[in-house]
């Protein structure tokens, strides 16, 4: 027992376990082509964490969603600033991060939940994305500045220590399926590049490939994670079952992952991410892979119910909790993305409303979703009220 308190006492004023750090060596040749599969891919793969919509840049931010215990999670700066970003990084310390979850300059794992990693994901993708992060996209112009460190949890540490640790650097070029096979093309999205089956499957927990899809619950719905207001949600039943996607169209689908929408017009909840810049071919992949697998009967219990505390006569109020824009703004305007810029970006209401309709119109990977069809025409002048009140609120 006192071994046990001091060893934890031990942990508690401690770092994360630290590794040693191999050598990778790669180059990476920034063609055009590369460049631009790069910037699809960073959309996709890390935009959702570490992209600030305040800088237009992947200078990071606060990740108030978190995997629930493991500490004050926060993205770094990515941006190309030598001091406060990643510009003297080389692209064998990126490859060696991206594969094994190793950090090459701090030598401790980033655990799994906190980012993932991509052992599988093909060589080809990877040399496209360290090229990105490497180019003069505006994405990652320097940018002087960013979020703290990560402070992780004695939770995290402990299971650091028990749980986690670094894979191994692939020996071999990993390569990928061909788009042209649809299904294997679908199975690489799901499981090794977009990874919807370490949310979607038993605890989140990123087991081998093999044992994941023997499990008997693959992507039949699960892994827990806190939202930005701190509600607890659960990833949905993905396989052809009556409580999954079996009466789904790959249209529906569609719109869950590039609008952000499901059934009957609800959004879908973050951190449930969205890909505005996703191909139809890699939708209709995804779609084409998941009805090959199992069905497996799990209803998955609807998430606790956001209470609606508020006058009900402040129908602007309403409007912003029922269409669910507290789900990324947060009740009082802040979190996945502050609206204190509001006023002065969309000065008036008919830009403001511009905006809702189509976020994409002016940024193509806008993760705001694309509310044309979804928010009536009479409901818009209340709901801009309110927006505009949290905005003089929550002025920075
Ligand atoms: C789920 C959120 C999440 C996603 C997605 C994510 N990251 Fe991260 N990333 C983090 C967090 C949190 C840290 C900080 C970890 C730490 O300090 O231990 C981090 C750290 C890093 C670092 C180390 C930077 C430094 O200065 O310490 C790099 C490089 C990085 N991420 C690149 C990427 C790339 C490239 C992608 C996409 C291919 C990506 N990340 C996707 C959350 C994420
Ligand atoms: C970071 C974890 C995470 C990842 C990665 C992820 N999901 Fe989800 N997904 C969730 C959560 C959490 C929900 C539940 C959202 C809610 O309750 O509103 C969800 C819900 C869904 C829904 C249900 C939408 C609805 O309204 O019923 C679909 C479909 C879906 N995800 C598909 C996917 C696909 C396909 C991928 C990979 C391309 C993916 N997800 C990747 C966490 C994730
Ligand atoms: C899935 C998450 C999500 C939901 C739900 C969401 N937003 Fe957003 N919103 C964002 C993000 C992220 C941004 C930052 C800009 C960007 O990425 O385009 C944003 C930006 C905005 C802005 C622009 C702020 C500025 O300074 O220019 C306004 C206004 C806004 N949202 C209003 C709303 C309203 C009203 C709703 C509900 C009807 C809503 N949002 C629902 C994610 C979301």
């Amino acid at each position: 027992m006192l071994l046990a308190a001091i060893a934890v006492g031990l942990l508690a004023v401690l770092g994360m376990p630290t590794y040693e750090v191999p050598t990778v060596k790669l180059e990476v040749e920034p063609t055009p082509a590369r460049l631009s599969r790069g910037k699809h891919l960073v959309s996709m793969l890390c935009h959702r964490c570490h992209y600030d919509g305040r800088t237009g840049r992947l200078s990071g931010r606060a990740l108030e969603e978190t995997i629930t215990g493991l500490g004050t999670l926060r993205a770094p700066n990515l941006t190309r600033d030598a001091e406060h970003g990643i510009g003297d990084w080389t692209p064998g310390e990126l490859a060696l991060l991206l594969r094994t979850g190793l950090h090459p300059r701090r030598e401790h794992l980033v655990p799994p939940p906190v980012m993932p990693r991509w052992p599988r994901m093909g060589e080809d993708d990877l040399r496209a994305i360290i090229a990105f992060l490497r180019s003069d996209d505006p994405w990652v112009a320097p940018h002087e500045g960013g979020p703290e460190a990560t402070r992780y949890s004695l939770v995290a540490k402990i299971r650091a220590l028990v749980s986690w640790s670094p894979l191994p650097y692939p020996r071999e070029p990993v390569e990928a399926p061909s788009r042209e096979e649809l299904e294997a093309y679908g199975e690489y999205l799901v499981d090794d590049l977009l990874q919807c089956s370490a949310c979607h499957t038993g605890d989140g927990s990123e087991p081998e490939r093999a044992e994941l899809h023997d499990s008997g619950d693959y992507l039949s719905g699960g892994a827990v994670t806190n939202d930005v207001n701190g509600v607890v949600l659960r990833a949905a039943n993905l396989t052809p079952h009556s409580t999954g996607l079996r009466d789904w169209t790959s249209e529906q689908l569609r719109r869950a992952l590039v609008d952000g929408f499901g059934a009957d017009d609800a959004v879908v909840r973050w951190p449930m991410p969205r890909y505005p810049a996703m191909e139809v071919h890699e939708v209709e992949a995804i779609y084409a892979y998941l009805q090959t697998v199992s069905p497996v009967d799990d209803a998955v219990e609807p998430s606790p119910p956001y209470k609606m505390v508020g006058r009900k006569a402040d129908g602007g109020r309403h409007l912003y909790m029922s269409h669910g824009c507290h789900y990324c703004h947060g009740e009082g305007g802040r979190a996945l993305a502050d609206l204190s810029g509001a006023n002065e970006d969309l000065p008036t209401d008919e830009e403001l409303v511009a905006f809702l309709e189509d976020p994409r119109r002016d940024d193509p990977f806008s993760i705001m979703p694309r509310w044309e069809g979804v928010i009536a025409a009479d409901e818009y002048a209340e709901l801009c009220a309110h927006v505009r009140r949290l905005a003089a609120q929550s002025s920075p």
